[in-house]
């Protein structure tokens, strides 16, 4: 199996990450686990974003160094991160000395290539998004971003041509057709950005000072998108002057995973950046949609937002990954609140897959004294049960390979779903009034085993510690993703793996 190398954008550490935030860390993790669980040698990166003026006034307010700020901000998202059991394999932070001289390199590399060069800016200026407006791009004179006001700023400044790769770019895109995912975000860039025409971008600020200066220029500091998108190649050993082995084995990435909203930066100035750097493009961007809360925007100022520690505190950290992952569609925007969450809950987890695993044991324990082996007596039912044990990994396999991630959660509920159904069709309960029905009744709760081995198996990526408890309570460490028709089963006793919420 081949190299695989993830990265989730990195988090503004302006404050706390909200649960759209986290929804995105929890994705790229499941994502990350089922590459490592079907064999794939994974590198996943994540990290915080450090430097620009928003976090400079942040900081300002706050009667605070910006370096203590970040510091404090960049450790709370680290907590969060492995509160929700992200499997990072490196966090990153654009403070970080080594990141900060590769970035200066790098800009001087592109200004010695002749891709950057000085000039002066007069424009439009949205603070919170860190980005510059043309006025024909304002929704109703505000930013289109986020809807606030931009104000007026002229400077001296260095531009970096992205109008010279524009060409190749839409080519690019063409020739392409997953670089950019879902196809709708593709049409979107090409529409809305590509098409218009690219305008050279101002890559350098003089009006604040909290960023990497360039070397050849102090009073000038790094524009925060160039600073931050290079952090994943800084980060594995990318060197103007000589790259690492590391860089050469992972680079280039193979998914760069980040939310709708900054699709632009990744699949546009990016790739220019790469080119002007003559570097290959990482081979796919995928912007997933967004979190919202009882169907709005999640913001602090509207009062309607949700933090992951909270709900943690709450549910449990795999109920709320279960909640994140399979809620929120390929495409279109999802919704959390606390009582879909627990209607969730009570539904899925508690009803269909904790009950399942509940049951199944009982009845092993009750009719068996806890110890199974394959009889291999299947009726026509049984048959078709090991069928869609044996056809549950294809499924999930096909649908995480096109990033439909909460698409293969429903595969493997699917499967869930059956083996209860299974359970009723069998109804072991009125086999074992007979003792003729012995090995039909053991060969019954064996295939549910199977099942729940199968499913407990590939549920790691999603919830990593009920999977492990699920293996626990059968006993089992067999890490195959189709039916064994040899396994035996000591089975131990079982403990609620969910709690159901009585609202
Ligand atoms: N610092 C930049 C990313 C630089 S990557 C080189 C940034 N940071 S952010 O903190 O604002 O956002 C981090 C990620 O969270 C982004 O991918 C963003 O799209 C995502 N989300 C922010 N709000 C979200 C929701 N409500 N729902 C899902 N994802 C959300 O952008």
């Amino acid at each position: 199996m081949g190299k695989f190398y993830i990265s989730s954008a990195i988090a503004y550490t302006s404050a706390k990450p909200h649960i759209g935030n986290t929804y995105e860390i929890v994705l790229a993790d499941a994502i990350a686990r089922f590459r490592r669980l079907i064999g794939d040698d994974v590198y996943f990166q994540t990290g915080t974003d450090e430097h620009g003026i928003k976090i400079e006034e942040k900081a300002e307010n706050a009667g605070v160094s910006p370096q203590e700020y970040v510091d404090n901000i960049s450790g709370e998202i680290r907590r969060i991160w492995d509160l929700m059991n992200v499997s990072y394999d490196k966090f990153v932070r654009t403070t970080d000395k080594h990141h900060e001289e590769i970035v200066q390199k790098i800009f001087k590399k592109m200004y010695d290539k002749g891709d950057i060069y000085k000039g002066e800016y007069k424009g439009l200026y949205c603070t919170p998004c860190e980005s510059f407006w043309t006025p024909s791009e304002l929704v109703d004179g505000k930013c289109p971003d986020c809807g606030r006001e931009v104000k007026e700023v002229a400077e001296e400044a260095y531009f970096f041509k992205l109008s010279k790769y524009q060409d190749r770019l839409i080519k690019y895109i063409e020739d392409h057709p997953d670089f950019i995912q879902p196809e709708s975000r593709k049409n979107e860039m090409i529409n809305n950005f590509l098409k218009p025409g690219l305008k050279d971008l101002c890559v350098s600020r003089t009006s604040f000072n909290w960023g990497i200066p360039v070397t050849f220029d102090p009073k000038h500091v790094v524009y925060v998108w160039l600073d931050a998108l290079t952090n994943y190649i800084t980060n594995i050993g990318y060197d103007p002057d000589g790259s690492s082995e590391e860089f050469n084995k992972l680079w280039p990435c193979d998914l760069h995973l980040v939310g709708k909203d900054i699709v632009r930066f990744h699949s546009i100035y990016w790739p220019c950046f790469l080119w002007s750097l003559d570097l290959p493009l990482p081979k796919k961007i995928f912007g997933h949609p967004w979190l919202l809360m009882n169907n709005d925007k999640m913001s602090k100022s509207k009062g309607n937002v949700l933090y992951a520690d909270d709900l943690v505190n709450k549910y449990g950290v795999d109920s709320i990954r279960y909640y994140l992952l399979h809620e929120i569609p390929y495409e279109n925007d999802g919704n959390i609140s606390e009582e879909l969450v627990e209607q969730r809950i009570n539904s899925d987890l508690a009803n269909i897959l904790g009950n399942l695993v509940q049951r199944t044991i009982s009845m092993g324990i009750k009719y068996f004294d806890g110890s199974i082996e394959n009889k291999g007596v299947n009726d026509e039912e049984s048959l078709k049960f090991i069928d869609s044990i044996n056809g549950v990994f294809d499924k999930v396999k096909s649908h995480m390979d096109t990033l439909h991630v909460a698409d293969s959660l429903t595969d493997i509920f699917d499967l869930l779903r059956d083996s209860n159904k299974y359970i009723d069709v069998e109804a072991p309960w009125v086999l074992a009034k007979d003792d003729k029905n012995k090995e039909i009744l053991e060969t019954v709760l064996y295939n549910l085993l199977e099942s729940i081995r199968v499913c407990g198996t590939l549920l790691e990526p999603y919830m990593p510690d009920k999977s492990k408890k699920i293996l626990e309570e059968i006993n089992s460490s067999s890490k195959e993703f189709t039916f064994n028709s040899n396994n035996k089963y000591i089975l131990n006793k079982p403990e609620a793996l969910f709690m159901r919420i009585n609202g």
